[in-house]
C-alpha cells in the first residue's frame, strides 16, 4: 500500500493506528528491499508473513494474475484447480524461456525475479557452506543424476572426439546412468583399500588417461559424498591431474553441501587444479522435496553454457521451495543445522562404536568420510550367512530407514556393466557391514532409536537364527536398497520383544528403497 492509500485509510480508522500499522508493514518491506538489493540469504530467517507478502508481490507481476489480461496463446498460465494455484503461490509460468533456463520470461516478471533471486541466494549459501570462490550457479528442476547428464552434454560440444568418462567407482546407480544417458562410456576405476577406507586410485586414473589419450576423454567424474567405507575422492590430486592434461572435471557433490569437509575439498580442488562444475541435490542438502539440484562452478561462462543447454521452460517449484526454505532458516539457521549435523555425526559414531563392541563387531575406521559411518558385521556373518541380509529386512520392518546392510559378493549389472561386490564400491571388500549416516536434520532421537532397534535385531538374530524369514536378494535399486521385501509391511512397535519367524511365501515380492540417498 502506498502513502496515498494509507492516508485514505486514516479517514476510515484512527490515524495513529494506521500509522503504526503501516510502520509494521514497512518493516516487512525493509527486509524485502535488502534481499532485492543484496541478493544474499538474510542472516536471520523471515517470518511466514514476510515470505508470503513477498511471494504475493512476485505473483501479481506475472501475466496470469493481471486483472485485465486476455490470453490468446497456447500457454497462458491457466490452472483449473485453485488448490494447485495456491500450492504454487499463483506463480504458474515456471522459469526460463525456450533454450535457456536462466532467461527472463516476458510473460512472467515475478517468476523471472524469483528465479534470479533464488540462484543468487543459493550462490551465497554455497559460499557460506565453504566454497568461497564459487562464481556462478543455477537451480535445475531435475535431481542430481539428470543434472550430471546435463553437464556431460554441455561438455560434448567442447570435446567432439571424446567418448570416455573416467569415474572412480562409487556404487550409486544414478551417477553411473548419468554418463550412459549422456551417451558416454564410463571407465570405471576401482578404489584402493587403505586400512578400512576405500580411496581414489590416483595411479590407476593416471594410467587410464595415458592409455586412452586426453582428447578422447570427456571428463573425470569424481565424487565427494558417499557411503562409508568409501571416502570422498582425492579431489585436489584429481583436479591437478585434470589441469595438467587439460581434461574437464565434474564433481558429484550429491549431499556434500552439508559437510564443510566436502565443500573444502571442492574449494581446494578448484584452487590448485581444475573443477568445471559441481552438482548437488536440493533435497539432500536443504530439506525440501525431491526434484531439484544445483549446478555450480568457478567459470561463469561455462555454467551459463550448461543453463543454455536446457531445452524449453522448466518448473519453478524446486526454486520456490529452496528460496522459501532459505528465507525461513536464514543463513544463521542453516549454519546451525550444519553445526548440529556435525555434532550428531560424532554422537552417532560414538553410539555405534559402543554398540559394535557389545556385539563383537567394530566401527570401521573411515575418518575421511564426514557423513556416513560403517559398522562391521563379521561376527554376524560367522554366525550365519543369511543373518546379514536378514538384518536389512528386520531393520526395515522396524522402521529404521536409511540403515543399509551391505553383504559380501553382490553382483549387479547396470546398463550392461557388471559390478562385482556391488554396493560396497569394491570388487572384494573384506567384510560385510552396515551403514548409517548423519545427514542434515538428524536428531538425537533418531540416533537413540536406531541404535536401540539395531541392538535388538542383532541380539535376536544371534539367539534364534530366524531361519524361516526369507533371506531377501539384493534390491532392484542396487546401492539404494539392500534387499527386497517379501510381504506387506506391518512395522512392529519399537518394544516388540522378539523377532518372529514368518512364512512369507504367499506374498509377492516387492522391492523398495531402504536408504534414500
Ligand atoms: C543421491 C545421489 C545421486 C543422485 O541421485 P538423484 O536421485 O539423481 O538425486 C548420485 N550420487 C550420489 C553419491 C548420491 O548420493
Ligand atoms: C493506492 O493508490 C494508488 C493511487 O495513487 C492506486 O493507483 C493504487 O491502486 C492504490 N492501491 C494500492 C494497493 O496501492
Amino acid at each position: 500500500m502506498n502513502s496515498e492509500n494509507v492516508s485514505i485509510c486514516e479517514k476510515i480508522v484512527s490515524s495513529s493506528y494506521i500509522r503504526q500499522g503501516s510502520q509494521a508493514r514497512r518493516s516487512h518491506e525493509q527486509l524485502i528491499r535488502v534481499l532485492l538489493e543484496q541478493g544474499k540469504c538474510p542472516e536471520e530467517g523471515w517470518s511466514e508473513s514476510t515470505i508470503e507478502l513477498f511471494l504475493n508481490e512476485l505473483a501479481v507481476m506475472d501475466s496470469n494474475n493481471f486483472l485485465g489480461n486476455c490470453g490468446v496463446g497456447e500457454r497462458e498460465g491457466r490452472v483449473a484447480s485453485s488448490l494447485v494455484a495456491r500450492r504454487h503461490y499463483r506463480l504458474i509460468h515456471g522459469i526460463g524461456r525456450s533454450g535457456d533456463i536462466a532467461a527472463v520470461q516476458p510473460k512472467a516478471a515475478g517468476s523471472s525475479l524469483l528465479n534470479k533471486l533464488t540462484n543468487s541466494v543459493v550462490l551465497d549459501i554455497i559460499k557460506v557452506a565453504g566454497v568461497r570462490s564459487v562464481a556462478s550457479c543455477f537451480v535445475v528442476p531435475m535431481a542430481t543424476g539428470m543434472s550430471l547428464t546435463l553437464c556431460f552434454l554441455a561438455l560434448r560440444h567442447k570435446r567432439p572426439r571424446a567418448r570416455y568418462i573416467i569415474w572412480p567407482r562409487i556404487d550409486q546407480k544414478s551417477c553411473f546412468k548419468a554418463m550412459i544417458t549422456a551417451g558416454f562410456e564410463p571407465v570405471v576405476v576401482e578404489n584402493v583399500l587403505e586400512g578400512d577406507e576405500l580411496r581414489t586410485d590416483l595411479e590407476a586414473v593416471r594410467r587410464k588417461i595415458e592409455e586412452l589419450g586426453a582428447d578422447n576423454i570427456l571428463c573425470v567424474h569424481s565424487t565427494t559424498s558417499c557411503f562409508a567405507p568409501r571416502v570422498p575422492d582425492r579431489l585436489e590430486e584429481l583436479a591437478e591431474m585434470c589441469a595438467k592434461h587439460d581434461i574437464p572435471h565434474i564433481v558429484n557433490n550429491a549431499y556434500g553441501v552439508q559437510s564443510s569437509k566436502c565443500m573444502h575439498l571442492i574449494e581446494q580442488g578448484a584452487r590448485v587444479g581444475r573443477i568445471d562444475a559441481f552438482v548437488q541435490s536440493l533435497d539432500k542438502n536443504f530439506m525440501v522435496p525431491v526434484g531439484g539440484a544445483i549446478i555450480a562452478g568457478f567459470d561463469q561462462s561455462f555454467i551459463q553454457e550448461i543453463s543454455r543447454m536446457y531445452p524449453g521452460r522448466a518448473s519453478a517449484t524446486p526454486s520456490l521451495d529452496v528460496l522459501i526454505t532459505l528465507l525461513t532458516l536464514g543463513a544463521g539457521g542453516y549454519r546451525k543445522l550444519l553445526r548440529e549435523r556435525k555434532e550428531m555425526y560424532g554422537h552417532l559414531a560414538q553410539e555405534l562404536r559402543k554398540l559394535a563392541e557389545t556385539h563383537g563387531e567394530r566401527l570401521l575406521e573411515t575418518q575421511h568420510n564426514p557423513i556416513s559411518l560403517a559398522m562391521s558385521l563379521d561376527s554376524l556373518q560367522r554366525h550365519s550367512d543369511r543373518a546379514v541380509t536378514q538384518l536389512g529386512s528386520m531393520l526395515f520392518t522396524r522402521q529404521v530407514s536409511g540403515a543399509r546392510v551391505v553383504p559380501l559378493g553382490n553382483e549387479q549389472v547396470v546398463s550392461g556393466f557388471t559390478f562385482r561386490g556391488f554396493m560396497s564400491h569394491s570388487e572384494a571388500y573384506p567384510r560385510p557391514y552396515l551403514n548409517a549416516a548423519s545427514a542434515i536434520g538428524i536428531t538425537r532421537d533418531d540416533v537413540a532409536l536406531c541404535v536401540k532397534r539395531l541392538d535388538k535385531c542383532l541380539k535376536s538374530l544371534r539367539k534364534e537364527g530366524c531361519s524361516e524369514e526369507t533371506a531377501p536378494p539384493a534390491g532392484e535399486d542396487g546401492c539404494e536398497s539392500s534387499f527386497s521385501f517379501p510381504r506387506p509391511l506391518l512395522p512392529s512397535p519399537d518394544d516388540s520383544t522378539s523377532v518372529k519367524c514368518r512364512n512369507t511365501s504367499a506374498f509377492p515380492e516387492t522391492s523398495f528403497t531402504a536408504a534414500d540417498f
